[in-house]
């Protein structure tokens, strides 16, 4: 298991909360507690729900004691309070946020001197910070307020192509998270897959093929979208996302939903890979880990799925409309972006650091 001892969990906790906090550091108390877009959170609803949801696994479910704040269970629980009301509701304001996190996090180290670390709730609570300082940034970015130096979109330098294909040959693989080690219930259990053979592009698309798509009427021409992305980009009037052309044209192209990856995909006479197909390719990929790469596949269980520890992580998402990204972003951090991590979103959403790998069918041809 990821998590050893009590000392070094300590520590981990520590690095996690120190991250979350600086991220903030450089912000303006009215721009952490103002609703930046409906679709996000208050950055401030992020850290009391950060302290809420460490109170209630690793204080109240692992050492059996009251919550802290049972006041507080409904309004930080993403359930019961939709994004979209989370501007208008009474949390905490910045100062209280801090304070109940570092109130929470005195309650957590005791009971994990009592009680010691359980490898799974510990792990699942610490990525679920990490992965707090994403969703955080993903609002930053929409307002204009990341720090310095943000977002991290490199390049790429010397290396392969962006037209350079990765022939995978046919044949079985195991297909998510082996045993022994933490993985969210989504990665298991590890299957075996048989696929046939398949092309992979060698790096994500970039802004200068994006724009490319942009100046071959990309998104005027009817051709290259499905029905329902075409319906969305008409309705919302989507053009390309004003980082593309923005960004440096040797760069991976970001913000895109998965609707104008597919589209994008047409237009080059690919499609987007599979889950498994990128899994099995992950190792020999470049350029992993700029941006989450959208995938063909449809949220879901792997067969012989088992909720674990808690229902709400991913299986209340499966079998609707969300679409599987793999890979992560410059935001993620390495211990929440492995080869098996499945994140998932709608295919309309663009406050994703997300972007596009292509892939196509040996003779080139979309399957
Ligand atoms: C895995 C990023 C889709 O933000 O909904 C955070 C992670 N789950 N708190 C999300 C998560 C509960 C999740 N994603
Ligand atoms: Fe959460």
């Amino acid at each position: 298991m990821t998590v050893t001892d009590t000392a070094t969990l300590a520590e981990d906790l520590a690095a996690a909360r120190r991250r979350t906090l600086d991220l903030v550091a450089h912000l303006d108390r009215a721009d952490v507690e103002r609703q930046i877009a409906p679709i996000m959170s208050p950055l401030v609803w992020d850290l009391g729900h950060i302290a809420a949801y460490e109170d209630l696994w690793l204080v109240h479910r692992h050492a059996g004691l009251d919550l802290l704040r049972p006041d507080l269970a409904a309004l930080y629980d993403a359930f019961e309070t939709p994004r979209a009301v989370r501007g208008d509701l009474e949390i905490l304001g910045l100062d209280e946020a801090v304070a109940y996190m570092a109130e929470v996090r005195a309650r957590t180290l005791a009971a994990l001197d009592r009680v010691g670390p359980d490898p799974v709730i510990h792990e699942m609570v610490l990525r679920h910070e990490l992965q707090h300082t994403e969703t955080m940034r993903q609002a930053m970015s929409i307002a204009g307020l990341l720090p310095p130096g943000e977002p991290r979109l490199p390049s790429f330098g010397p290396g392969p192509a962006a037209d350079e294909w990765l022939d995978v040959p046919a044949g079985t693989f195991g297909l998510g998270a082996p045993d022994g080690r933490f993985s969210y219930d989504n990665e298991r259990p590890r299957h075996a897959v048989d696929l046939p053979a398949f092309s992979i592009a060698r790096r994500p698309v970039t802004n200068g093929t994006w724009m490319r798509f942009v100046e071959g009427g990309g998104y005027e021409r009817r051709e290259w979208w499905s029905d329902e992305g075409w319906a969305w980009k008409e309705e919302y009037d989507i053009t390309h996302h004003a980082s593309v052309e923005a960004g440096d044209e040797d760069a991976p192209a970001c913000h895109v939903s998965w609707f104008e990856a597919e589209a994008l995909a047409r237009w080059v006479g690919a499609r987007l890979p599979t889950e498994p197909e990128w899994e099995k390719a992950r190792e020999r990929l470049d350029g992993v880990g700029l941006v989450w790469e959208w995938t063909a596949s449809e949220f879901g269980g792997y067969p012989g799925f088992v909720a674990h520890p808690y229902r709400e992580y991913s299986e209340v998402f499966f079998d609707s409309e969300y679409r599987v990204l793999r890979g992560g972003s410059w935001a993620t951090h390495p211990r929440v972006a492995t080869t098996t991590f499945r994140n998932w979103d709608l295919p309309q959403r663009r406050q994703l650091f997300a972007g596009v790998r292509l892939a196509r069918d040996p003779e080139g041809l979309p399957r």
